[in-house]
Formats: structure tokens, C-alpha cells, sequence
């Protein structure tokens, strides 16, 4: 089943073009990987994905529904999240408050047991709940936003480079995690990693941008092979 699929999506800032006639689909359960370099355009996508900003013409279909025109925060009660570059934890707030705002739309008793199955996975967000976001390692507050983001159960979960800026031990933390959550929960991803190769090694498919444009597409062991991906994108990297 086709969880998303994003049809001819042309998206501008002001005059200026950023998405070229981008078209690209993810099946339910599948992990898909966006590669491209700095400016290409990926988090542009995962951004328009979530109506902000808008396309100017084309269409984003999540789960039968043309959600282009559709309202951010009903398109996240749909079950779709998204975990932009940077982070953007509230650092003024609790990792126990994050994780609340994440899960809000739960009742108590299922808020409680997704939390305590997450702390059991991120036993290092366990031991820093009580301490304010913005004091917690770079490492820590990219666990608490993928974390938070999860509370929500979300069925897409868009993640924007969240391996970046991380020291190799808690990058391999990460791709873990993404896998635990996509084989054992069933959650859908789509991956924005300039971490290329480790990316493409652990999606099923896809896709890579090139100023705007998507040109090139394949399973994750294709484009590891391909000799355009691998001289532009994993050697020297
Ligand atoms: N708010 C904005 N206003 C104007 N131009 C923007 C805005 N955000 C992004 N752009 C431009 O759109 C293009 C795509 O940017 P985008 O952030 O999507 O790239 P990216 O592939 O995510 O890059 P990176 O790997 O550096 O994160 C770039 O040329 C960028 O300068
Ligand atoms: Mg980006």
C-alpha cells in the first residue's frame, strides 16, 4: 500500500524555485532515503510534505488523501511527523515535558507505555528527563526530538538529517533506533541523511536530488553501487 506520494510538486520561496517537478512514493513500511547535496532541496520536500511551505501546483496524497491544501496540524493527528533539521526541542521545558507534548493525544495509560518502551530504548533520555531540553547534549536532544516525535505513534515519521553533528558511537544509536522503529513498530520513514552511505544501507529505496530535481532512484543496495552516487555522493565522504 502506498503510504505517500508526492505527484509533480513545483515549490518556490518567494521567486525563487526550489522543487523542480518532484514526484516520489513510499509504501507503508518501507524506509526511503533522500540523498543530495547541501542546498538540493531534501529538507525543502520533507518540509513541503507538511504543507509548509506549500507547493505551488502539484499534489502530496498521505494515506488517499490530498493533504497539499490540509492544515499542519491536522495533517499530524492524520499520523504523520516530522523531525526537522536542528532539532527545535523546546529547551525551556522538561525531557519529561517534551515527551508529554509529544504524546498528548493519548490517554494516560498508553502515553505511560510508549514511554516507558522508549526509555528502555534511549535508557540515556531516562536518566536526563528531569533536566531542561536546552541543556542536554547535542546527541541527547536529537534522541528527545526523534522521542518525542514517536510519542505521538506517528505512521510517516520525516526525519531531517538526524544523524548530523553527532559522534560517530551515537550516529550508530541513531541508524539503530530507525531501524528498531521501522521493523518492530511497523513505523514508515523517509530518511534525509548526508550520511549517504550508511543511509542507503539501511533503506529499501532512494531517491537523489540534484538542485531541485529528482534524478536518479533505486533500492538502497542499487544507488550504494551506482557509480554516478558513489563518485558523487560516498567517496571521499
Ligand atoms: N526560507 C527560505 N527562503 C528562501 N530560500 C530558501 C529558504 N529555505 C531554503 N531555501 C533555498 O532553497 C534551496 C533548497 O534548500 P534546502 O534547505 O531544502 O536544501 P537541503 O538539501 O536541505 O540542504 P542541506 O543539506 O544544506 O540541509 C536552497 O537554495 C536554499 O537556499
Ligand atoms: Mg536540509
Amino acid at each position: 500500500m502506498t503510504l505517500l506520494s508526492v505527484i509533480d510538486v513545483h515549490t518556490f520561496y518567494g521567486p525563487v524555485q526550489a522543487l523542480h517537478n518532484v514526484s516520489l512514493h513510499v509504501e507503508a513500511g518501507e524506509i526511503v532515503t533522500l540523498i543530495g547535496a547541501n542546498g538540493a532541496g531534501k529538507s525543502t520536500l520533507l518540509m513541503t510534505v507538511c504543507a509548509n511551505p506549500r507547493p505551488r501546483t502539484g499534489r502530496i496524497v498521505y494515506d488517499g488523501r490530498d493533504i497539499a491544501l490540509m492544515q499542519m496540524h491536522r495533517i499530524a493527528r492524520m499520523g504523520l511527523a516530522h523531525v526537522p533539521e536542528g532539532r527545535r526541542i523546546f529547551r525551556d521545558m522538561s525531557g519529561a515535558e517534551n515527551l508529554a507534548l509529544g504524546g498528548r493525544f493519548h490517554a494516560r495509560a498508553k502515553f505511560e507505555t510508549l514511554r516507558d518502551r522508549m526509555l528502555t530504548r534511549l535508557p540515556r533520555l531516562g536518566e536526563r528527563l528531569h533536566q531542561a531540553g536546552g541543556t542536554l547534549s547535542g546527541g541527547e536532544q536529537q534522541m528527545l526530538a526523534i522521542a518525542r516525535a514517536l510519542m505521538g505513534s506517528p505512521r510517516l515519521l520525516l526525519l531531517d538529517e538526524p544523524s548530523l553533528g553527532l559522534a560517530p558511537i551515537l550516529i550508530r544509536q541513531v541508524f539503530n533506533l530507525i531501524r528498531e522503529i521501522a521493523h518492530k513498530d511497523g513505523v514508515t520513514v523517509l530518511l534525509v541523511e548526508q550520511n549517504a552511505a550508511a543511509a542507503l544501507a539501511l533503506a529499501d529505496r532512494g531517491y537523489v536530488l540534484v538542485n531541485g530535481r529528482i534524478t536518479l532512484t533505486g533500492t538502497g543496495q542499487e544507488l550504494l553501487h551506482d557509480p554516478q552516487v558513489r563518485s558523487a555522493y560516498l567517496e571521499g565522504h
